[in-house]
């Protein structure tokens, strides 16, 4: 299949390709997103094909106007609205019960569908052109980190896609935080760029708590089912080392002793003597969110046996690259007292 180059002025040509059951990956504030009609059951099978993605993992279905919402939810319960208006268009993903109109391909047959409304304006512009709401997977191969940009998706799935639109590097650089909404309660499923103690900050009524998934491996049924499943990996096996930056950087070091065929994983503020892809400030998780990905697929161009990075602690967006670091580590950490 010929993959076509889209620019951010062809948003109308992405609509059509859509609208006929077409594959189009385009830009997100988060990452980039493998799209298809979400009303369209074949189309958004295509999408699991094209990323080799297990089918018993449910898509995220982007819309660019709320009035699109009763189309997909059965009900809006206060405590969405309150997040909507806080976070929306944005990286927040809220999960609720689903209409008979959204197809059993897109939730791989939950009775919930995942909503999110991106803030990207090639994104908005892209979906405003389809004129229905678009199901949108990250644009990568499945188990490969997520793309943040054009190059990394063309790299992930050029010759299996209809068409990619290039718009720049995306500012998050994680996917959208997903929360599973009740009325009181909202729960976090997996961490992005809107923390746990922002969500706190605009919600009196209703309580956040974070999945257990977030922080451990999960072993059976975990509520979001992409947790079970290895990712954002690069090839070789990686250990995360989590505590305080000096001392993780130098149990790193010593860890590596005199092997030149390991690679580092580092804050901007420390070296190895080995191959080391640096991936923001220790103090900056912004900077560490942006860059993770691409830093985690330059790991690979050393191709180093093993890979040892330094993680974040947990609080902030923290969270969320301290979550993707250890996934990515399939959880192999090392806590440095
Ligand atoms: O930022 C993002 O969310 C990006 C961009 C393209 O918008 N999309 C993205 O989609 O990351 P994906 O498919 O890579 O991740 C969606 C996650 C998966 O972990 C999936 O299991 C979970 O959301 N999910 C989707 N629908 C769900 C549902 N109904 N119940 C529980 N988890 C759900
Ligand atoms: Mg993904």
């Amino acid at each position: 299949m010929q993959t076509l180059h889209l620019t951010e002025h062809d948003a109308a040509r992405a609509g059509d390709i859509l609208r006929h059951g077409g594959l189009v990956a385009f830009p997100t504030e988060t990452v980039y997103g493998l799209g298809a009609n979400a009303f369209d059951a074949d189309a958004v099978r295509r999408i699991f094909e094209a990323k080799g993605r297990p089918c018993d993992n449910p898509l995220i279905a982007h819309i660019c106007d709320l009035d699109t919402l009763p189309t997909l939810w059965r009900e809006i319960p206060d405590t969405a609205r309150t997040l909507a208006a806080a976070f929306w268009p944005g990286p927040l993903t809220m999960i609720l019960p689903r209409t008979a109109a959204v197809p059993d391909a897109l939730t791989a047959g939950l009775d919930t569908v995942a909503v999110r409304f991106p803030s990207h304006p090639v994104a908005q512009a892209v979906i405003r052109a389809a004129g229905v709401p678009i199901a949108a997977p990250s644009a990568n191969l499945s188990g490969h980190p997520s793309p943040t940009t054009y190059e990394h998706v063309l790299h992930d799935l050029g010759g299996r896609v209809d068409a990619i639109v290039e718009g720049g590097m995306s500012s998050v650089g994680l996917e959208s935080t997903v929360v599973a909404v009740e009325e009181h309660r909202v729960t976090v499923l997996r961490p992005g760029g809107i923390s746990p103690e922002m969500l706190a900050v605009v919600l009196d009524d209703a309580e956040v708590i974070i999945d257990p998934g977030v922080t451990c491996p999960v072993e059976s049924a975990p509520r979001s089912p992409g947790m079970k499943y290895r990712h954002y990996a690069p090839l070789a096996p990686m250990t995360a080392f989590t505590g305080d930056p000096d001392r993780t950087a130098a149990a790193i070091r010593e860890k590596i002793g005199m092997r030149t065929d390991c690679a580092a994983l580092l804050f901007d503020e420390y070296d190895a003597p080995c191959s080391v892809v640096h991936y923001g400030g220790r103090a900056d998780s912004l900077a560490q969110a942006h860059r993770l990905f691409d830093a985690l697929r330059k790991l690979d161009d050393f191709a180093p046996t093993e890979i040892f990075a330094q993680c974040p602690d947990e609080t902030g967006v923290g969270l969320a690259v301290a979550n993707r670091i250890k996934r990515a580590a399939g959880f192999h950490v090392v806590n440095v007292p």
